[in-house]
């Protein structure tokens, strides 16, 4: 290794997209794809590629032997090549600004190919307007696609705001502690991915949705801080934002509340985003789930546009309007918003709106507009003063309205609003609206069953005050719970935990675990961990893909993971998952019941 050359080797001297001006007349070997290879008649430039970039190689009779040049010229492209050759300054008509090598070029005197390529099945090199191939057939070939300078730049990034975490978190005392990844079923709301014993028939391991219970237990243990960069499982529907494998930046600390793991990750945030190049100010806004449920209709609202969403309920009650009156008497509510230039949009245009809000659960969609000083819809002749006032629309207005109970509008709200502000253009790209948002409801409580299950997980920790005021009726506690979120993106979530065990032993048994032999074989290694001496404590997890895929200016978790899976949860490339055959099955004591193709 050559002292200030981390990347020299026995092999190689420099990296190809390292050479500068200043390396003009060093004798070079440099190891690279060919990324591109023009051959002029005796004359063949070929540009070299590595994970720093790319350089022009020439070959020319003035310092190339002849068998050089014609080696050169018969390397296939993305081959592997071995390059002599001197380091030289670019005539000034051949230097190319676009390239960070464009001042030099190196000139070449042997040509070894080490790794010769076939064809390869998706091109490397683009031009500027050449479109990439479809995205199913870059994953099939992804050990193509990764050579791309995008992706490559994208797991360069990645890898630094991973050091940056762990930087930012060890400097303040906490441990990279490691936990199973063969283990039990931890809820986090998905389905568990099992892993069937060999040696213990008929019994199973799950794969963890998060390392929840083990990171308690670790404060049980002592450890006081802990974080790590933890692999989680999830087999649940998959979306641009979801992987079933993907990775959490996990935390947990002792004798801190809610406001103390707020202030750290905001700090952690802060660095991982000035590593990228960006300044975060904070604290981060914060808005109960409440308020962020009755404004937005969502609980990781976009802060990025206004469209907020209004009640009108108390203006439309007395209307003659079948609609919206029986959803007032149902227990619903008239609630909407307004969008400015909204009455110029055509009806076609606001019934795709109103599909949306159906797609989401709503029977319908009001619309009124305010065009030439009139209200205009079918609710326009209903409305009385009272109304009309309180709907408060300016011309060229559109208020578009849904009646229902909560449950409904809010979903149904929540997806016309984001649509409205994505067609009026009033999405600002480059602003950050990070966001806490606290106090989510302990339980959701199923509205036939009557069922408890929990918001977040079955380990967090109620506010005291509820569970003094409303004993018997936990559907209205809130939760020590709280989610980073930006631009409508849910960065993170964490809480404060039950440390006491009969309370937590009590959760179980609202959330249907009543059986206290069931709670000790489901979570017994968490209970007897708080029962032998539990400090106070809470913790959070951000979504590192997310994190990566924000910062890269990617669209998809598949920009930021290697090797991604599908939205189907196929993997491509390696073609997984597969069928196994039944003699492999019977190992497990397992019988497939589905028919071989
Ligand atoms: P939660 O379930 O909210 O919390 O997960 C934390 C963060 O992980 C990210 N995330 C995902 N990213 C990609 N693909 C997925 N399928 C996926 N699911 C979740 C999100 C999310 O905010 N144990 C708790 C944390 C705690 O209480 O400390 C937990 O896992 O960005």
């Amino acid at each position: 290794m050559t002292e200030g050359n981390v990347f020299a080797t026995s092999q190689r001297t420099h990296r190809c997209g390292d050479l500068r001006a200043l390396h003009a007349g060093t004798s070079v070997i440099l190891g690279g794809w060919v990324h591109r290879s023009r051959d002029l008649g005796g004359l063949v430039f070929m540009d070299l590629r590595d994970r720093a970039g790319l350089v022009q190689v020439s070959f020319n009779p003035d310092w190339s032997a002849a068998q050089v040049i014609a080696d050169a010229a018969a390397v296939g492209v993305e081959s592997v090549v071995l390059v002599e050759g001197v380091v030289q300054p670019r005539p000034d008509e051949m230097r190319n600004p676009d390239l960070a090598t464009g001042d030099v070029e190196v000139r070449a005197t042997s040509i070894r190919v080490v790794g010769p390529a076939v064809t390869p099945a998706i091109p490397v090199a683009r031009g500027k307007n050449d479109k990439l191939p479809a995205e199913d057939l870059r994953l099939r070939h992804r050990y193509l696609d990764l050579r791309r300078p995008e992706l490559q730049a994208n797991l360069v990034l990645r890898h630094r705001l991973l050091q940056i975490t762990r930087q930012f978190l060890s400097e303040r005392g906490f441990l990279e502690l490691e936990t199973p990844i063969l283990t039990k079923p931890t809820p986090e709301g998905a389905r568990d991915y099992l892993v069937p014993s060999r040696v213990h028939p008929g019994e199973f391991y799950a794969l963890p949705q998060s390392p929840q219970i083990y990171k308690q237990l670790f404060m049980c243990c002592g450890f006081d801080r802990y974080f790590q960069i933890a692999r989680c499982f999830r087999d649940e529907d998959l979306r641009q934002d979801r992987q079933p494998e993907f990775t959490q930046i996990d935390i947990e600390a002792s004798f801190i509340g809610r406001d103390d793991i707020m202030a750290l990750s905001e700090g952690m945030v802060a660095a991982i985003w000035r590593e990228a190049g960006h300044d975060v100010s904070t604290p981060f806004e914060r808005m109960s789930y409440a308020d962020a449920m009755e404004r937005y209709g969502c609980d990781r609202p976009d802060l990025r546009y206004g469209l907020e969403i209004h009640d009108f309920t108390a203006a439309f009650a007395p209307l003659d309007f079948v609609v919206t009156k029986s959803a007032i008497d149902g227990g619903g509510r008239v609630r909407g918003i307004r969008v400015p230039g909204g009455a110029a949009w055509s009806r076609k245009q606001v019934d795709e709106l109103e599909a949306l809000a159906k797609g989401a659960g709503a029977g319908g969609l009001l619309r009124i507009k305010k065009a030439e000083g009139k209200l205009d819809g079918p609710v326009a002749k209903f409305l009385t003063p009272d109304a009309e006032a309180a709907l408060a629309l300016n011309e060229g207005d559109l208020a578009l309205l849904v009646a229902a109970k909560d449950r409904v509008s809010h979903p149904a709200l929540d997806r016309v609003r984001q649509e409205c502000a994505r067609r009026l253009g009033i999405v600002d790209d480059q602003a950050r609206r990070f966001l806490w948002v606290t106090d989510f409801p302990m339980f959701d409580k199923d509205p036939e069953t009557g069922a408890l299950s929990a918001v977040h997980h079955p380990f967090t920790a109620a506010h005291a005050d509820d569970m003094a005021a409303y004993p018997d009726a936990p559907e209205r506690w809130r939760a020590l719970a709280y989610d980073c979120v930006l631009n409508g993106l849910e960065l993170g979530g964490g809480s404060v935990r039950t440390s006491d065990p009969r309370v937590q032993s009590r959760m179980f048994t609202l959330l249907g675990i009543g059986d206290v032999a069931e709670q000790e074989r489901r979570f017994g290694f968490l209970l007897e961990g708080l029962r032998a001496g539990a400090p106070p404590h809470g913790g959070i997890a951000f979504g590192f893909d997310r994190i990566s895929m924000l910062l890269s200016n990617g669209t998809s978790l598949r920009d930021v993971i290697a090797f991604p899976k599908t939205t189907a949860a196929r993997a491509l490339f390696e073609d997984a998952p597969t069928t196994v055959p039944a003699e492999d099955l019977g190992e497990l004591h397992l019988r497939s019941t589905v028919e071989a193709k």
